[in-house]
């Protein structure tokens, strides 16, 4: 896909292939995208031009995007709690291509030249690296990327597939997921050529992309709020650091964020064609589930890929 170009992205003019029932998945660049976002995609690709204050959170989707969102957004406006109780982190931190750039070549909300009083705005988006290299390089903003798990991040995709409107009718049977997840079209998939994008820029521009995984903030989420803290130009100061950094490790933890009201609610996000319901990005909220639905087997085989994937990069998982 060219920056250049103005043209819509017809989604005839592109590879497809069933994933599970009657839904598709359309082929751009070597990912499967869903049909909902493929024309989404390429206007942000082609017209989003981020600020240099900009800040990028990227994901793989069910890798933790929900919980950065809160973080970030936290460590940001720091006083956010208020904010937390009574919006969607979706709604705090929108996603690019599905809640900005999902009608025109325009985006949906106002940016900080015109508003002038923010500091930086947050977005999100999974779209990967290989497709969006041109628009983050051109930029001096900042990019955090979440990641998890692979056979936690197929569970959890699993489950929140399952909870769309369309699969109230057809469930997505769990073999064909483990299937596609490992060698087929999945949904943003390849998982693990995502992933590789935005580690090895991490890894050679540590000081314009940060690598973070679900585990890792699990297990000490307070040294990677400070550590992301320092990374976005706003670290926290004074005497109560500690506290400071307390308080926003609690306001963002799963069970804090999973029991207000709104992040129990079937409502779905604004502006996006796509119903998902705010409950959805809250399920467990823990490292391992896939244990209790993968055989020895499976588990093997999703091991097996990982180890061919990352290993030869030193990537770990
Ligand atoms: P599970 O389905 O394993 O519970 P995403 O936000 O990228 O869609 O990922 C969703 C996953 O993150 C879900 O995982 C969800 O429960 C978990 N999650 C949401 N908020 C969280 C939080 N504050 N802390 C930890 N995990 C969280």
């Amino acid at each position: 896909m060219e920056n250049s170009s103005t043209e819509i992205l017809e989604l005839s003019s592109l590879p497809k292939e069933k994933w599970w029932g009657d839904n598709c998945l359309y082929q751009v660049g070597g990912f499967w995208l869903l049909p909902e976002f493929v024309q989404s995609i390429d206007r942000v690709i082609k017209h989003f031009k981020p600020l240099p204050s900009d800040i990028i959170l990227a994901s793989f989707p069910k890798t933790g995007t929900t919980w950065l969102k809160s973080l970030l957004f936290s460590i940001v406006h720091r006083s956010s709690k208020d904010r937390l109780a009574i919006e969607h982190p979706h709604e705090l931190v929108p996603i690019l291509e599905v809640q900005i750039y999902t009608k025109s070549n325009e985006p949906l909300i106002t940016t900080p030249s015109s508003t002038n009083n923010h500091f930086c705005q947050i977005f999100s988006t999974h779209i990967p690296y290989q497709l969006l290299a041109e628009t983050l390089d051109s930029s001096e903003c900042r990019v955090v990327y979440v990641t998890r798990n692979p056979k936690d991040t197929l569970i959890s995709t699993w489950h929140f597939v399952n909870k769309w409107e369309k699969t109230k009718e057809e469930s997505w049977p769990f073999e064909v997921a483990v299937d596609k997840f490992c060698n087929g079209p999945f949904p943003y998939g390849p998982y693990y050529d995502h992933v590789m994008g935005y580690k090895k820029l991490s890894m050679e521009r540590p000081s314009k992309f940060f690598f973070v995984t679900y585990e890792e903030l699990k297990n000490d989420t307070k040294t990677h709020v400070m550590k992301l803290a320092e990374f976005l130009g706003c670290p926290f100061e004074g005497e109560d650091v500690e506290e400071q950094v307390e308080d926003v490790v609690k306001s963002c933890s799963f069970e804090v964020l999973s029991n207000h009201e709104v992040n129990k609610s079937e409502e779905s996000l604004i502006g996006s064609k796509f119903k998902v319901p705010y409950n959805s990005f809250f399920r467990k909220g823990a490292i391992g589930d896939h244990e209790n639905y993968l055989c020895d087997v499976t588990i093997e085989r999703i091991d097996a890929l990982t180890r061919e994937k990352f290993h030869s990069c030193g990537f770990m998982y």
